[in-house]
């Protein structure tokens, strides 16, 4: 009896496999390895002493896909695998309408095929487009999407709502993610982006790792508290056992659920650096620039609908997910790359 997380060598997968192997559960990963290395099974292995099966098959291939069904006894998955960029996906839309909404039309196929009824999807908070207000319940209005990346989130919403409809044994955790950062307690996993990050986080990392020599800080004229772009900044751990959470709502079969993952709190851009730099004791030069284009002002989760129907809240905050980010960018300067 397997859970199968495709994705899951990635940042956020392989966080989650982790807690999944600690608690029990027997994992399969799927990965094609186009933003994630093989050393992640490695590094999983020296925090579990486990190693979930793997295979490197691409979740576009249907006829791969359908082998790893067969070999696996699959009760439930989990689908992080997609393309993440929203720079990219503006020079590439058809590229990510392939791959994220492509893969996940297979795997739908897949699961009616092989009776797997539960689904866990990664979703995001940009499927809420240009919000009017904060904090965001999952009852606002979708769509407005800013880039290409944002319209395969919601796209594939769609997809599974128009699934829960057709196949009423299904059992579908739509999870809305509000800005992850951090890494594991271990510094042994963390985010490893290729070239130069566009994210917060791993940006700041890489300047106190003096990989960078300043942060760029986009804009300092929004109606926020200082000025800065504000957003909801969870912990990786938080959003890992959030997974979990939806897995065992899932076996209370409740059909199509939506939960927004963030921390309910919003925190500013410069409220993050100076976080970072009481966390860790060190300096973060910054620069202030001009708005990046698609930037809202402010962004964050109302994540009480999470905590009354799955019994699940964040319980890091900010200043942790700093100081985490920051040990597993000292020990892995290069990622894992080294
Ligand atoms: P990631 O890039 O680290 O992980 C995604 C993994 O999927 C990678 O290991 C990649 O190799 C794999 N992959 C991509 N396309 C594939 C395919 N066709 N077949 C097989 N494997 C494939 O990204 P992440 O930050 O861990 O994000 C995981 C999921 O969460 C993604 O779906 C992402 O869109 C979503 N999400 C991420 C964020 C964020 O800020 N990190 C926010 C909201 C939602
Ligand atoms: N920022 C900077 N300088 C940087 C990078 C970011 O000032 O070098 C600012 C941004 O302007 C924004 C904040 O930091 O105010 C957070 O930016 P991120 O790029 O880290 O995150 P976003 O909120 O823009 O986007 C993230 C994911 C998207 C996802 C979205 C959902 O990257 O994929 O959250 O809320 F769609």
């Amino acid at each position: 009896m397997a859970i199968l997380v495709t994705g899951g060598t990635g940042y956020i997968g392989s966080h989650t496999v982790v807690d999944l192997l600690n608690n029990g559960y027997d994992v399969a990963i799927v990965d094609n390895l186009c933003n994630s290395k093989l050393e992640v099974l490695n590094r999983i292995y020296k925090i579990t002493s486990k190693t979930p099966r793997f295979y490197q098959v691409d979740c576009t291939n249907e006829e791969a896909m359908r082998e790893v069904f067969k070999k696996e006894k699959i009760t439930d998955i989990i689908h992080f695998a997609g393309l993440k960029s929203v720079g990219e996906s503006v020079k590439y839309p058809e590229l990510y309408q392939f791959n994220n909404v492509g893969s996940s039309k297979i795997l739908l196929k897949l699961m009616n095929e092989f009776d797997v009824k539960n689904l866990v999807f990664s979703s995001s908070a940009t499927v809420y487009g240009i919000p009017d207000h904060v904090p965001l319940t999952e009852d606002d209005p979708v769509g407005g999407c800013t880039n290409p990346y944002g319209q395969t989130k919601l796209d594939i919403e769609f997809l599974l709502k128009d699934y829960a409809e057709q196949h009423k044994e299904a059992n579908i955790a739509i999870l809305r993610y509000f800005n992850p950062i951090g890494a594991h307690k271990s510094g042994l996993i963390g985010e490893d982006p290729q070239g130069i990050p566009n994210n917060l986080m791993p940006y700041v990392t890489q300047v106190a790792v003096h990989k960078l020599n300043h942060l760029n800080i986009w804009g300092d004229d929004y109606p926020t508290i200082d000025g800065t772009g504000v957003r909801d900044y969870i912990h990786v751990l938080d959003l890992a056992s959030g997974h979990l959470a939806a897995l065992r709502k899932l076996s209370e079969k409740p059909g199509l659920v939506i939960y927004n993952l963030g921390t309910g709190k919003g925190t500013s851009v410069l409220e993050l650096v100076h976080a970072f730099e009481k966390a860790n004791n060190i300096t973060i030069p910054y620069v202030i620039g001009p708005r990046r284009d698609g930037d809202v002002a402010e962004n964050y989760a109302d994540v009480s609908k999470a905590e009354r129907e799955m019994g699940w809240k964040a319980i890091f905050n900010v200043e942790d997910a700093c100081r985490d980010s920051w040990n597993w960018q000292s020990h892995n300067p290069c990622g894992y790359d080294e």
